[in-house]
C-alpha cells in the first residue's frame, strides 16, 4: 500500500514499484488534496480516494498488505504556516492513524517520509542523522511527528521500519502550478512562460537537490528486500548547491540566459541542507545517483511534453 500514491513521488513510486515481479498488488491510498489521477494514468495499481486519517479507507486497503509505504502528507513550509492544524493533521494524526491500521492488520513493515526540514536551525554540514532536530516550521515539527511515532511503533510493536529523511526531491510530475509549488519545477515553468525567476532572500540558500528515481529506486529496493533500520536515515547522496547555482545549471540546460528577481526571505525557510548519506550507502550500497544536469535535463523534458498535450 503507497499512501499518497497519486502525488508527485508516490506515483513515480508505483511505477517503479510495478516493475518489481515480486510484487504482486499496488493499492493506492490518496485523499487527492495535492495529487491527481492523471498521475496514476495507465498504472496497474488499485486507487482508493480517501485520507490516511479515515480507518474505513486504511481497512479496505491494508487487508494482505505485506509492506506500506506511507508518503501521504501535505509537504509545503509556507503552507503550514498558513495553516499548521491542518498540516499537523493530515501529518502527524495522519501517520498515527496509518500505523494503527497497520497494527490492526498486521503489516510488519513500514516505510515513511519524513523531511530533512527536521534539521532545522541546527548547526553543522552535512546534516548527520545523530544531530538534534530544531524545526523551524509547523512542518517540519509534523514531520519529526512522523519519524518519531514510527520508531514508536516499532520499539512496542513487532514491526520493521524506515523512516527516510527527503531532502528536497524534484523530477518529472512534480506540479510546477500549485501556490506552494516547490523550486525547480516552478523555476523550470517560469523560464517556459519567459517570466522572470523569484530568488526569496539572496539565493545563497543550499539544498541537497536529489533527483526522484533515485529517491524511488531506494523504496523499491526497501520494499523488495524489506530492509529495515532502528534510526531514520537521509534519503540524499550529500550535494549542495545554491538557489544561484541551479539557476546556472538551469540555464545550462536550456541554451538561454533567465531573468531573476530578488523577493522577501520566506519565513520557515532552512538556510543550508546537504545530508550526510553514510547510512544511507551502508544500507544502499548499490545506489548510483543521477547528476544535477541529468535530473534537471529529464524535468525540462517532462515539463516541455506535458505543456504540449495539455489545452492552452
Ligand atoms: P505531493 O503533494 O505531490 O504528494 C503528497 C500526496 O499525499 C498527494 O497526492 C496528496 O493528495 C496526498 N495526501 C495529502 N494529504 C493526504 C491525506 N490526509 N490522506 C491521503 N493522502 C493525502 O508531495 P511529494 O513531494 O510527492 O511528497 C511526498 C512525501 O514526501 C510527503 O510526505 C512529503 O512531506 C515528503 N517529502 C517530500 C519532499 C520533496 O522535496 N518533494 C522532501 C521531503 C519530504
Ligand atoms: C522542500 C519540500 C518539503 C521538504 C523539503 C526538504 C516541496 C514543496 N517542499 O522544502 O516537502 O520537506 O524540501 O528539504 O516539495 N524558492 C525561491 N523561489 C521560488 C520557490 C522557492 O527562491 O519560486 C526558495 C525557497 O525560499 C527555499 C528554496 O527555494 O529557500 C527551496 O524551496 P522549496 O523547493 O519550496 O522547498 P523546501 O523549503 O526546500
Amino acid at each position: 500500500m503507497v499512501s499518497g500514491g497519486a502525488g508527485f513521488i508516490g506515483s513515480n513510486l508505483v511505477r517503479a514499484l510495478a516493475e518489481q515481479p515480486r510484487i504482486s498488488e499496488i493499492v493506492v491510498v490518496d485523499d487527492l488534496s495535492t495529487g491527481s489521477l492523471d498521475n496514476l494514468r495507465d498504472v496497474p495499481a488499485r486507487v482508493l480516494v480517501g485520507s490516511v486519517c479515515d480507518p474505513d479507507v486504511l481497512d479496505d486497503a491494508l487487508p494482505g498488505a505485506a509492506s506500506v509505504v506511507h508518503l501521504g502528507a501535505l509537504g509545503s513550509v509556507p503552507g503550514s504556516i498558513d495553516d499548521p492544524v491542518r498540516s499537523h493533521h493530515a501529518n502527524a494524526t495522519g501517520t498515527v492513524s496509518v500505523l494503527e491500521a497497520v497494527r490492526r492488520h498486521d503489516v510488519r513493515h513500514v516505510v515513511v517520509a519524513s523531511s530533512s526540514s527536521v534539521y532545522g536551525a541546527v548547526p553543522g554540514m552535512p546534516r548527520h542523522e545523530a544531530l538534534r532536530p530544531m524545526p523551524v516550521s509547523p512542518y517540519a515539527a509534523s514531520k519529526l511527528a512522523t519519524e518519531t511515532y514510527t520508531l514508536a511503533y516499532a520499539a512496542c510493536f513487532d514491526l520493521a521500519v524506515l523512516p527516510f529523511r527527503f531532502f528536497n526531491v524534484y523530477g518529472p510530475r512534480q506540479d510546477p502550478e500549485h501556490p506552494y509549488a516547490a523550486v525547480v519545477p516552478r523555476f523550470i515553468a517560469d523560464a517556459l512562460d519567459g517570466r522572470p525567476l523569484t530568488l526569496h532572500g539572496d539565493g545563497q540558500q543550499t539544498r541537497d537537490f536529489t533527483y526522484v528515481a533515485d529517491v524511488t529506486d531506494v523504496i523499491t529496493d526497501a520494499v523488495v528486500r524489506r530492509v529495515g533500520a532502528s534510526d531514520v536515515v537521509n534519503l540524499a547522496f550529500g550535494t549542495r548547491t545554491s538557489l544561484r547555482d541551479l539557476v546556472a545549471e538551469l540555464e545550462g540546460v536550456l541554451g538561454w540566459r533567465l531573468e531573476v528577481e530578488h523577493g522577501p526571505p520566506r519565513p520557515g525557510d532552512v538556510r543550508d541542507s546537504q545530508a550526510d548519506c553514510t547510512r544511507l550507502r551502508e544500507l544502499f550500497p548499490a545506489a548510483r545517483p543521477h547528476s544535477l544536469r541529468a535530473g534537471l535535463v529529464a524535468t525540462v523534458e517532462w515539463q516541455s511534453a506535458a505543456r504540449a498535450l495539455s489545452p492552452v
